[in-house]
């Protein structure tokens, strides 16, 4: 037989390729085919074995769950840790991801069920200090610093069947399944597909940690978000204290929930409220800012929306965006033009959701628009209201989905009044002013005026 040839592995997304070059025909990414050896021992070839096929009517199973009691973690994985399953959490380094972990670990020691914190990155000690500095210290959280996978699983065999193993990081994790080198795409791959199996073997929820580099040159766990069953990301926004936590899928749950934390001295802190927190740095009386009533999951959340317009002095003036999708701004930004008279092609646009907050709802767009028009006319909006609706090409404002939810929201937090689309009926909530809009033009001419729009219809309904 002619030796193995050698595989040439995307580090970025984990296609293989049987000859080098500069750029991965696969994603896209510059100089991440590294050389990798993907010689696994030739097996015998085996024999099919018959297995039972069901109907699809049956007996069905409630996934059995197991809650950690924080809050919003659960929240975000769905009600809980499912058995058997695994689970990805990514993050740039720093973020948090060790500290969540390490405190979702002991929520289910103290729970009494075996979990165990498998550190590759850092020594026992270094796991203590910091359990000692979130005050975790009485949690029965088993520890060790360990980076081969045979070795874990030999010895978790012993004992009970941990409930929660919690695997910091994948990237620092080895198998001897594979020869690639530590860290390398097929190792990472070859490690988290023994662990996954190990989850579904035993019944335990395994967590892996997974670094995520902007520059792609290291192994992304990206090869594993295929292979594990839910994946979330930890974010946040550089200096800032809150932390977000967000699944991207979930096989088990939904994936529209966030979970909403705050790192302080003494760890993570649950944020039950964080419309509060969001708004807690808000600017009265400026212009260019607007409060967006969204909805994140099943839960109400109030942000603010910053917008910038100013003249250019480029030939194409630049639009940039931090927390909501560059598309939809050039949408907004084109109906703005088209059906409001508002011309923006000699300006510069910057819009920033407020908080490292990233919004995904089209019903940001009313928000939007008002950020940007209240910038351009230099006419602050009313310190009382919220904006939300979504703006529909023809320049028509549609109607969102949950606006009772959006008011009681807005009211709990001292707002007023909410400038946005027809309710649905039975979605009527009562104490509250809703100015109801149905072209994004009028909001333009209200906010042009003077900066406040005319209550044209208050629906301050009796009940
Ligand atoms: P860590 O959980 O180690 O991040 P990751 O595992 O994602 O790399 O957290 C690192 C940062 O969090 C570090 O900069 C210090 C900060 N931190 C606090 O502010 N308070 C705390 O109680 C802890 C444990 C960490
Ligand atoms: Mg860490």
């Amino acid at each position: 037989m002619v030796a193995q040839a050698q595989n040439f592995v995307c580090q970025s997304c984990g296609a293989a390729f049987a000859r080098w070059a500069g750029r991965c025909d696969a994603c896209g990414e510059w100089n991440t085919l590294v050389g990798e050896n993907a010689a696994a021992a030739p097996r015998a070839p085996r024999k099919g074995r018959r297995f039972a096929i069901e109907p699809l009517k049956g007996e069905a199973q409630e996934t059995p769950r197991l809650a950690s009691g924080l809050a919003e973690f659960d929240r975000v994985t769905g009600g809980g840790l499912v058995r058997g399953s695994a689970l990805l959490l990514g993050g740039d380094p720093g973020i948090g991801k060790s500290t969540l972990l390490i405190e979702v670990a002991a929520a289910f020691a103290r729970h009494r069920h075996r979990a165990v914190y498998i550190s590759g990155e850092e020594a026992v000690a270094q796991v203590r200090l910091r359990a000692e500095r979130l005050g975790l210290t009485d949690a029965a959280v088993e520890l060790a610093a360990e980076t081969s996978v045979e070795d874990i699983i030999a010895t978790l065999a012993h004992g009970p069947t941990p409930r929660l193993l919690v695997i910091d990081s994948i990237q620092t994790m080895w198998t001897q399944a594979v020869e690639a080198a530590p860290g390398t795409v097929t190792q990472v791959r070859g490690a988290a597909g023994e662990l996954i199996r190990f989850a579904k073997r035993s019944g335990a929820a395994v967590i892996l940690v997974g670094h995520v580099t902007k520059d792609g040159q290291i192994a992304g766990p990206r090869v594993v978000e295929h292979m594990v069953d839910a994946v979330l990301s930890f974010e946040g926004e550089g200096a800032q204290q809150f932390r977000i936590l967000r699944a991207i899928k979930n096989r088990f749950g939904p994936t529209d929930e966030i979970g909403v934390f705050e790192m302080t001295g003494a760890g993570l802190r649950e944020v039950a409220n964080p419309s509060a927190l969001f708004l807690s740095e808000r600017e009265l009386g400026s212009s260019g800012t607007a409060v967006f009533a969204g909805i994140e999951g099943t839960r109400p959340l109030l942000v603010e929306i910053q917008a910038l317009v100013a003249p250019t002095t480029l030939g194409t003036p630049r639009r940039a965006v931090v927390g909501w999708d560059p598309n939809r701004l050039s949408m907004v930004l084109a109906v703005l033009e088209a059906h409001c008279g508002v011309r923006l092609s000699g300006h510069d646009v910057y819009l920033n959701v407020a908080g490292g907050l990233r919004i995904q709802e089209p019903a940001a767009d009313v928000a939007a628009a008002a950020a940007l028009v209240s910038s351009l006319a230099h006419a602050p909006l009313p310190a009382d209201a919220v904006y939300f609706g979504e703006v529909s090409l023809s320049g028509a404002v549609r109607p969102v989905p949950q606006t009772a939810a959006r008011l009681k929201e807005a009211q709990k937090l001292g707002f007023a009044k909410a400038i946005a689309p027809e309710a649905a009926p039975g979605e009527v909530f009562t104490g509250f002013s809703l100015v109801t809009i149905d072209t994004l033009a009028s909001l333009v001419v209200d906010i042009a005026r003077d900066g406040t729009p005319t209550l044209r219809r208050v629906g301050r309904q009796d009940s």
